[in-house]
């Protein structure tokens, strides 16, 4: 058979409230142009993030009635501790709040001023952290990674002799460990090889110093993995998944993306040390080792959810929804980041609207466009999100983030049908100016306004 089909049936349904074009355009109004400020119950399809945002299984619900609450030593733990023990072979194996806690204790542990942290592209989070350490950030990725219309099979690699030639720049000494994010979300959700791993891996090893995924959409990485690199085809995601493990240091996962639950993280790593530490800045601030910061029936929705989402079926599905997504779009003439990522899709707002400069903000006038027409909230990634002190970013993108296991095909061909209807008239689309925004982080709460009305 050639379709490929949702793999599971909808036991409970959430009614999406059907709303009309004047509504929305009222909405976005009182919202300032800022679809941040717009509630949930007005937007049809959402798709600001992945993150949090998927459905559980009946087994995961099942496992939120089974939680062990204790304080110390809860039997959920143990479940949630043995499955990560055997998808990654890491034995110090922390649980935290979300991905940005076990990156704050991770740089709490290994950052510092004068410090340099490389990583292919940090996501915005991993980056704040590592800067609120006092040490810098620096983005690696291949050229290709940077190029929306480059079409390579694992955009997300990390330029190997680049990183070269950091250490020999800067020397070792002031690297204290390299990072890896898989799949590279700021990159348009691009995956990394596991040649790339390896590579980076004995550079690691050549100047003895850790090497750590940021592994949020690690089975959907090893799933590009076995359906693009030579020689894996035949070998499981588990296989594929247990040897990008194997080859790090230790890891930081936000569960809410690979982990199939609406919160929990997790930190991991080998170093006996370093665990000591982080576990005692786990229990200063999110909570005992044995659930940090979470419920005990969060620890069981993620021990089932790291165990789904390795499912083949599932991956196929999911990466498989989100390729469907890019590939009609780009038939119907709007550019994109190629190829579609893991778990979203990137329009180029610059190529979709060219009669709007960064400074009239393109891809926050194509997500207003979108919700007024179709109520899809998207989310802009450019020069409203980073362009502060007037500096603007290599590209203007919107990103569509598909939550896993929500909307089913007819939803993703509605928001087909939209973004090329407004496509369509995306010479109507307005330049955007900013009424009022604080200093930093300008995009979650800047009100803006529609120039020329
Ligand atoms: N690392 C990556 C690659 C991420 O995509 C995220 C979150 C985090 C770390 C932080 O995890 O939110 O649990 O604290 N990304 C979400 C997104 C917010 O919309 O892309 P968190």
């Amino acid at each position: 058979m050639k379709t490929i089909i949702e793999p599971f049936k909808i036991k409970v349904v959430e009614p999406i409230r059907m709303t009309t074009r004047e509504h929305r355009e009222q909405v976005l109004r009182e919202a300032g142009f800022n679809i941040f400020n717009i509630r949930a119950e007005d937007v049809l399809i959402d798709l600001l993030t992945d993150s949090g945002t998927g459905a559980m299984s009946s087994e995961q619900w099942a496992g939120i009635m089974r939680g062990d609450e204790s304080y110390a030593g809860a039997v959920s733990f143990h479940r949630f501790y043995d499955r990560l023990r055997a998808l990654t072979g890491f034995t110090h194996i922390l649980p935290t709040h979300q991905g940005r806690a076990s990156e704050r204790i991770l740089f709490e542990l290994v950052g510092g001023p004068n410090l340099i942290v490389p990583n292919n592209n940090h996501f915005d989070t991993t980056r704040a952290n590592v800067e609120h350490s006092g040490a810098e950030a620096v983005d690696l990725v291949i050229a290709e990674g940077r190029k929306p219309t480059t079409r390579h099979p694992f955009k997300g690699n990390l330029d190997i002799s680049r990183l070269e030639r950091l250490f020999a720049d800067v020397g070792p000494q002031r690297i204290p460990l390299v990072m890896l994010t898989v799949t590279n979300n700021s990159g348009g959700g691009q995956p990394v090889s596991l040649e790339n791993i390896k590579a980076v891996r004995k550079v690691c090893d050549r100047y003895r110093k850790p090497f750590f995924l940021d592994a949020c959409r690690f089975a959907e990485n090893a799933w590009f993995i076995k359906q693009r690199e030579p020689g894996q085809r035949d070998r499981s995601v588990a296989d594929i998944v247990r040897e990008m493990f194997d080859l790090a240091d230790g890891a930081t996962i936000s569960a809410k993306k690979d982990g199939l639950v609406n919160i929990g993280g997790v930190l991991m790593m080998r170093d006996e040390q370093l665990a000591w530490r982080a576990r005692n800045l786990l229990i200063l601030t999110e909570g005992f080792p044995t659930y940090g910061g979470l419920a005990g029936r969060d620890l069981e929705a993620m021990a089932q959810g790291f165990e789904e989402v390795i499912h083949e079926d599932y991956l196929q599905y999911r990466v498989r929804s989100v390729e469907y997504l890019g590939e009609r779009l780009l038939a119907g003439g709007v550019q994109i980041v190629e190829p579609p990522g893991g778990h979203a899709v990137y329009i180029d707002a610059g190529a979709f609207c060219p009669h709007i400069p960064p400074a009239g903000f393109p891809g926050q006038a194509l997500v207003c466009a979108l919700y007024r027409h179709a109520g899809i909230r998207a989310v802009e990634i450019g020069s409203l999100m980073f362009g502060e002190k007037g500096r603007h970013p290599d590209m203007e993108l919107v990103r569509l983030a598909v939550p896993r296991r929500v909307y089913t095909q007819s939803h993703v061909d509605y928001v087909i049908e939209a973004i090329l209807e407004v496509f369509a008239q995306r010479r109507t689309l307005k330049p955007l100016e900013i009424v009022e925004a604080p200093p930093q982080l300008r995009h979650f709460t800047a009100r803006l306004r529609e120039v020329g009305t």
